[in-house]
């Protein structure tokens, strides 16, 4: 695992002025991810790496003794899950994966326990913690606060990976990688993702999975994205700038009947109404035809999938958990899985895995 020294030769001014493609070559190294930071940082070849990684740790892990493999890689290790943003799942994801792997996690989910209180800045704070650790797994509601730290740690005699486990209303890689791992998954048998629609549905506007996905859905061929919203929560232009940027084709659209019918893959997304600006905000639009109702099933494709970061209020009925085009259970799954592949590529232990695989399951 070498750091990428180039980072620390640029001021952080200089780095937040790259556009966010050009941002890869300062968070990976030779085609593999150091800090995992912004979705538009992985390409191709790593997406197409990290979902046959994680399938070997999936498949290795079904035994007692690939566990007990696994469990070794990294159990001279310690990580620290940094969480000063509400999280449950993708909190117990990350404590699973590193588990899986050996790598000790310890937690800070309340900042107000730490010398924050005492006016540190957050800076000072995450640079002191990261002293004990192997890596830092972070969420934060601060927009660009993981990619600070990996800036400010590069410049520090001891510079840690650092893995964006979601940063406000801007970007959450992993949720992204575990989404493209599903439809990798659910399109094994059907040409793959290339070529296929792919429907969000919800508040496009401050949902940053959406974002996250949106952008690693370009690194595909002809896969044509759909953004199915009221307008105020339409997605945002930087998105569609992104798009155009990269040459694919997208549609606006207010039409929720209509769209889902063309999908391949729908993606729905809850109300994100914590960042409103006046309180009940959200609660006056009308979001009921967004919702995807159990008659909706008859209208979709026999191999349509129908997904959803979690967590779910009214935008999916749960008559609809049991079509086996709901994958929304199976997400959450394959985001165990693929951080797992995720950290032990960090760690520069894929060849390791896979060589394990080939010897005795390949
Ligand atoms: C998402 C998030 O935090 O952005 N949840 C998650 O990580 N599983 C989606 C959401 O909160 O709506």
């Amino acid at each position: 695992m070498r750091h990428p020294r180039n980072l620390m030769r640029l001021s952080w001014k200089e780095l937040q002025s790259l556009e966010l493609r050009e941002k890869a070559a300062y968070f990976n190294v030779n085609g593999n991810p150091y800090h995992c930071l912004i979705a538009q940082q992985f390409d191709r070849s790593m997406l197409d790496n990290l979902g046959r990684l994680a399938t070997c740790i999936r498949r290795t892990a079904k035994s007692k003794s690939g566990m007990r493999f696994l469990g070794s890689l990294l159990d001279h290790k310690r990580a620290m899950l940094y969480f000063s943003q509400p999280s449950s799942r993708t909190f117990l994801s990350f404590y699973a994966a590193c588990q899986i792997l050996g790598l000790k996690p310890a937690e800070v989910r309340d900042t107000r326990t730490s010398s924050e209180m005492k006016g540190e800045s957050p800076e000072d704070t995450v640079r002191t913690f990261s002293s004990y650790f192997d890596i830092i797994i972070m969420r934060t509601p601060q927009q660009g606060f993981a990619e600070k730290m990996a800036w400010v740690l590069s410049n520090t005699e001891r510079p840690i990976p650092i893995i964006n486990a979601g940063s406000g209303k801007d970007q959450h890689p992993t949720q992204a990688l575990l989404d493209i791992y599903t439809l990798q998954r659910s399109f094994e048998r059907l040409g793959g993702i290339d070529g296929k629609t792919v429907v969000f549905v919800g508040d496009l506007a401050r949902g940053r999975t959406v974002r996250s996905l949106s952008s690693l859905l370009t690194n595909y061929e002809q896969v044509r994205q759909v953004f199915v919203a009221p307008p105020p929560l339409q997605v945002g232009k930087d998105v569609l700038a992104q798009l155009a940027q990269a040459r694919v084709k997208y549609e606006l659209s207010d039409n929720f009947e209509e769209a889902i019918r063309q999908a391949d893959a729908i993606y729905m997304t809850r109300i994100q109404d914590e960042w409103d600006q006046t309180p009940g905000e959200s609660s006056r639009i009308d979001t009921d035809k967004f919702a995807f109702k159990k008659h909706h099933l008859d209208a979709i494709r026999p191999h349509t999938v129908i997904m959803h970061p979690l967590p779910r209020r009214t935008e999916i009925e749960t008559a609809v958990d049991a079509d086996p085009r709901a994958v929304y259970w199976r997400q959450v799954r394959n985001g165990m899985w693929i951080r797992v592949a995720l950290i032990a590529s960090v760690f520069g232990l894929a060849e390791v895995v896979r060589n394990n695989y080939d010897l005795n399951l390949g």
